[in-house]
């Protein structure tokens, strides 16, 4: 598996590499979606240019966008494709920071983006059985 350069922070800024943090975890109902919109609407307030990446094919974080009522402070887009790793750079060439929404289920997809991501959040449940 090829893992992402890694990049400084300044280098980042200057070839506007936006940093790519997925949240996954295979359970499902763990509150990645739930995170993934608060990450992504806390960075948005603090004028970063905010992706969120529905990578899970329910689009829990599509239906939010969707429905969701006011300013719309970051854009979201559904790409639950094992191919996130190699469209993101040019999706995303533009933004600070990219969350991906992961599935509930350990497949390509998921692999694909822990492959597009330099940062990797995994939620639990406090029971004995989900960690
Ligand atoms: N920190 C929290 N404390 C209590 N309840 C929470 C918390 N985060 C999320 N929830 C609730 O847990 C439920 C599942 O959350 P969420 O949809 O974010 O999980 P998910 O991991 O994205 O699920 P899925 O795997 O089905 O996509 C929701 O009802 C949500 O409101
Ligand atoms: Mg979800």
């Amino acid at each position: 598996m090829r893992s992402r350069k890694i990049v400084s922070t300044t280098e980042r800024r200057i070839r506007k590499v936006p940093k790519v943090i997925a949240i996954l975890n295979q359970k499902g109902g763990v509150g990645k979606t739930t995170l993934a919109v608060h990450i992504a609407t806390a960075l948005a307030r603090k004028k970063r240019s905010v992706l969120l990446l529905d990578a899970n094919p329910q689009g829990s974080a599509l239906d939010w966008a969707a429905a969701r009522h006011g300013e719309k402070l970051f854009p979201v887009i559904g790409l639950p494709k094992s191919s996130i790793h190699k469209e993101l750079p040019a999706v995303a060439a533009n933004f600070d920071v990219v969350l991906i929404d992961g599935p509930p289920r350990v497949y390509d997809v998921a692999r694909s983006a822990i492959m597009a991501s330099d940062l990797v959040l995994v939620p639990v449940q406090p029971s004995p059985y989900d960690v």
